[in-house]
């Protein structure tokens, strides 16, 4: 038997919905497997902010850091919940992690599943085929344009004062303004680009032509972040002859990923241009109810659906899971790998083989697909099928 502890941050809105569809996996794979998961819900986010004067208890930082070996967060954001400087309140939560716990790796799987339907034009059709969009995006985490509020969230996570960066002169600017330093480091960038390299390695390239290739994603025509970003790209990727290089600037990029996905295997961007291209490129796979994350450092990693806490839908029993459930997926992937349990690794496998049979079959699927079936009923289904897979083992 072996158990693993997972802290379970459900957050706002749908993040508390989804949640218990991402713990419902867990507790499949526990009830028939070796594995367990020993789950501890910690409540957090903008709504407990409210109601309660603290983004998440005492203490939880350090538990989440020590106490577990993986994480999965539902979703941040409520309706008018800001800190009193007027930062996210929840922020402690998801960018006090990423930044306190060094996860430099926003990892965002963009694959179509057969029978997925995208919503275009308001209709259901399918202009991107299932199979010829498959990419790994891996955004960076740390660093950027983020760099300040996730300093500042950390701190706060940690109990300290929040970090402001020094005061800089613009010429040319009178009035009021504000601003936001976009740092980028080499060492910042050579780690996620070491991680894109070795995620290559592991795929079997771009759909399109099978060739394994990592894209450099940036804007270093005009700005000094991305020419760094650029040349240690260059200098990480002398270490892989094998992985063909393949450059883009963020404004191109954006028309050649929809015109053809087929052509991107790993991409590997700053932290904003990240955040941006991979709402872009949910689009290519049916939409957020089916964009899964994973935030990873060295150590310690969170989970997460991209879509965030979407309030005008929370309490209606009408998000699509699949985000979170391939989230779990994603977790115990990582922790197959990270520990050397080639059975998680089997798990995570199954579980996306469960996500497109529920899909491939087609009957049973959220208002985002077309459908009208309930988030618990399609986390139930998937969960069927998974026992089902699990018992066969
Ligand atoms: C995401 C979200 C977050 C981000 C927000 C909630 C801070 O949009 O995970 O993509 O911008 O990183
Ligand atoms: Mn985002």
């Amino acid at each position: 038997m072996s158990e693993h502890r997972i802290a379970i941050l459900p957050g706002d809105g749908t993040g508390r919905e989804v949640a218990v569809e991402a713990m419902r996996i867990l507790d499949t794979v526990s009830a028939h497997t070796n594995f367990g998961f020993d789950m501890n819900v910690i409540p957090c986010g903008g709504k407990h902010y409210l109601e309660t004067g603290e983004e998440w208890a005492e203490g939880s930082f350090e538990y989440c850091r020590e106490e577990v070996d993986a994480i999965f967060l539902g979703a941040i954001g409520h309706p008018g919940a800001h800190l009193p400087d007027g930062d996210l309140a929840g922020g402690s939560v998801i960018l006090g992690l990423r930044a306190g716990l060094e996860l430099y790796a926003n990892l965002r799987p963009i694959k179509l599943y057969e029978g997925v339907p995208h919503k275009v034009h308001g209709k259901f059709t399918q202009i991107w085929q299932p199979g010829m969009v498959d990419l790994t995006f891996l955004r960076e985490n740390t660093e950027g344009l983020y760099h300040s509020l996730l300093r500042r969230s950390a701190d706060r996570a940690l109990g300290r004062e929040p970090y402001e960066p020094i005061e800089m002169e613009f010429p040319g600017m009178s009035g009021e303004f504000a601003y936001d330093p976009r740092p980028i480091s080499a060492r910042g960038t050579e780690r996620i680009v070491n991680m894109a390299f070795e995620i290559a390695q592991t795929r079997n390239g771009a759909p399109g032509d099978g060739i394994k290739r990592v894209s450099c994603i940036d804007k270093s025509n005009v700005t000094r972040g991305c020419q760094l970003f650029r040349k240690t790209y260059d200098k990480v990727a002398s270490n892989y002859p094998s992985i063909e290089k393949d450059y883009g600037y963020i404004d191109a990029f954006m028309q050649w990923i929809t015109r053809s996905p087929e052509h991107y295997d790993v991409v590997v961007s700053s932290n904003m241009f990240g955040d941006i291209a991979t709402d872009l490129g949910a689009v290519l796979q049916g939409g957020m109810g089916m964009a899964a994350s994973g935030n990873i450092g060295d150590n310690n990693a969170f989970f997460e659906p991209v879509h965030g806490s979407s309030p005008k839908h929370a309490g209606k029993n009408k998000v699509n899971p699949i985000a979170s459930i391939n989230s779990i997926q994603l977790m115990l992937d990582w922790l197959g790998r990270k520990n050397n349990e080639t059975g998680l690794v089997e798990i995570a496998k199954l579980i996306d083989e469960s996500v497109a049979d529920h899909l491939r079959d087609g009957k049973m699927l959220t208002y985002d697909l077309g459908g009208d079936a309930g988030c618990t009923h399609v986390g139930e289904a998937i969960s069927q099928i998974l026992r089902t897979k699990l018992i066969e083992l």
